[in-house]
C-alpha cells in the first residue's frame, strides 16, 4: 500500500517522506518542483537507503491524478503541495486560490473518483489570525488576514463539508506552528526562494555571509523582550507528526484539527542567541520598523495531539538550530550545485 505525497519534493514534504521510507511505506510523490527541485528526492533515497517513486506534474491536472490513483494502490494522501509565501499572496492572489484551493478540490475529487479516504492536510497557526490569548487551543475561532491564510482556512472548510456530507472521509487537518531546522544529516533542508520571509533561514544567511544583517522587525511588542514570540518547531518532529497522523486516519472517520508546536514560545531574540550558541557566529542585527500583519505572540496548547494522535515535539531548540546551521554550512546553494 501506498502514500501519495503532494509537493513531497519541497521543505516538510522531503524530510516526510524521509520519515515515511523508514517507516516501511512505499511513497509516491507528486510534485511540479514550482518551488523545490529532484536533488532532494535523491537525497531522502540515499538517506533512506530505499526508493520512492516520483511523477513531475501538478495537483490541478485530473488526468494525472486519475492515472495515478489507478496505477498504484494508494491508500492514502498527504497533501503539501501549494504555495506558501504570505507578501506573494497579497500580490497574486488568483494564484493561491488556483494552487492551493482549486489544486486541493482537484485532488479530494480524484481521491473520491479512486474511493481513497484518508487525507492528512497541511494547515497553519495562521487559521488562527490574532489570538486572543495563548497557549492556542484547536477550539479557537478562526479568522485569517491575508490571502495565503484565508487558502488554508477555505481548505479546513472544504473539508469539513465534506466529511460532514460522507462519512468514510477521514481527515487529519495538521495547524503547523513554525517549522525550522534540518535533517540532522545536514542532506536536506530549506531552500528559500529569493530573500528569505521567515527567521530561521534569514539568520542563517546571515551567518554565512550572504546577508548583511538581520532586520528584527519590532521590539516594542508587548513580550518578555519586545520582539514577538513564536513556536518554533524541528521540522524532523513535524514529519514525524504526519505518521502519527496517517496511524489516526486509518483508525478513524470525521475531520480533526490538530495543532502541531512544541507549546513553548521563543522570541526573536532568543532565537538569535542560540543560534549565535549552535554555530559559534555571531549575528548582526537592526532593529526595525514592525512588519505589517506580524501578531506579538503565538505559541500552541499541543495536548490535543499528544493525547490523540500519541504525537509530542521532542527535540530541543539547540537541536533545531545547530541542525539549520548544519544544512546551511554544507549547503550554501541549498540544493543548487556549488
Ligand atoms: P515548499 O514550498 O518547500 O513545498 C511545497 C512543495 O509543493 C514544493 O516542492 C512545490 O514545488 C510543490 N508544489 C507547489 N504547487 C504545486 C502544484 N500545484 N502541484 C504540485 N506540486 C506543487 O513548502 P513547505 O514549507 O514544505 O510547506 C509545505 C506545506 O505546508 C504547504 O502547504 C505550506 O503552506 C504548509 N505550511 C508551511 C509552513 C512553513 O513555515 N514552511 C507553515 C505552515 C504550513
Ligand atoms: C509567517 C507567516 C505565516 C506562516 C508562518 C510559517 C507572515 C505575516 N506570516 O509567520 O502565515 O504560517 O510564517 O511559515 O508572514 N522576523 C524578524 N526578521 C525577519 C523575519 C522574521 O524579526 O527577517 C520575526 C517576525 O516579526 C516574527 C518572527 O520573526 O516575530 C517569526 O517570523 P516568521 O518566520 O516570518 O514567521 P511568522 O511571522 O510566525
Amino acid at each position: 500500500m501506498t502514500v501519495l505525497v503532494t509537493g513531497g519534493a519541497g521543505y516538510i514534504g522531503s524530510h516526510t517522506c524521509l520519515e515515511l521510507l523508514q517507516a516501511g511505506k512505499d511513497v509516491l510523490v507528486l510534485d511540479n518542483f514550482a518551488n523545490s527541485s529532484a536533488e532532494s528526492l535523491k537525497r531522502v533515497q540515499e538517506l533512506a537507503g530505499k526508493e520512492l517513486k516520483f511523477v513531475e506534474g501538478d495537483i490541478r491536472d485530473r488526468a494525472l491524478l486519475d492515472s495515478l490513483f489507478s496505477e498504484n494502490d494508494i491508500e492514502s494522501v498527504v497533501h503539501f503541495a501549494g504555495l506558501k509565501a504570505v507578501g506573494e499572496s497579497t500580490e497574486i492572489p488568483l494564484d493561491y486560490f488556483d494552487n492551493n484551493v482549486s489544486g486541493t478540490v482537484t485532488l479530494l475529487q480524484a481521491m473520491k473518483a479512486a474511493q481513497v479516504f484518508r487525507f492528512v492536510f497541511s494547515s497553519s497557526a495562521t487559521v488562527y489570525g490574532d489570538p486572543h490569548t495563548v497557549p492556542i487551543l484547536e477550539s479557537f475561532p478562526l479568522s485569517v488576514t491575508n490571502p495565503y491564510g484565508r487558502t488554508k482556512l477555505m481548505v479546513e472548510d472544504v473539508c469539513r463539508d465534506l466529511a460532514a456530507s460522507d462519512e468514510r472521509w477521514s481527515i487529519a487537518l495538521l495547524r503547523y506552528f513554525n517549522p525550522a531546522g534540518a535533517h540532522p544529516s545536514g542532506r536536506i533542508g530549506e531552500q528559500p526562494n529569493g530573500i528569505p520571509n521567515n527567521l530561521v533561514p534569514y539568520i542563517t544567511q546571515v551567518a554565512i555571509g550572504q546577508r548583511e544583517a538581520l532586520n528584527v522587525f519590532g521590539d516594542d511588542y508587548d513580550t518578555p523582550d519586545g520582539t514577538g514570540v513564536r513556536d518554533y518547531l524541528h521540522v524532523v518532529d513535524l514529519a514525524i507528526g504526519h505518521l502519527c497522523a496517517l496511524q489516526k486516519v486509518s483508525k478513524q472517520t470525521g475531520c480533526v484539527a490538530y495543532n502541531l508546536g512544541t507549546g513553548t514560545g521563543y522570541s526573536v531574540l532568543d532565537m538569535v542567541k542560540a543560534f549565535e550558541k549552535a554555530s559559534g557566529k555571531a549575528i548582526a542585527y537592526n532593529i526595525t520598523a514592525r512588519r505589517p500583519g506580524d501578531i506579538a505572540c503565538c505559541y500552541a496548547d499541543p495536548t490535543f495531539a499528544e493525547a490523540e494522535l500519541g504525537w509530542k515535539a521532542e527535540k530541543t531548540l539547540d537541536q533545531m538550530m545547530a541542525d539549520s546551521w548544519r544544512w546551511q554550512s554544507q549547503n550554501p546553494n541549498g540544493f543548487a550545485p556549488s
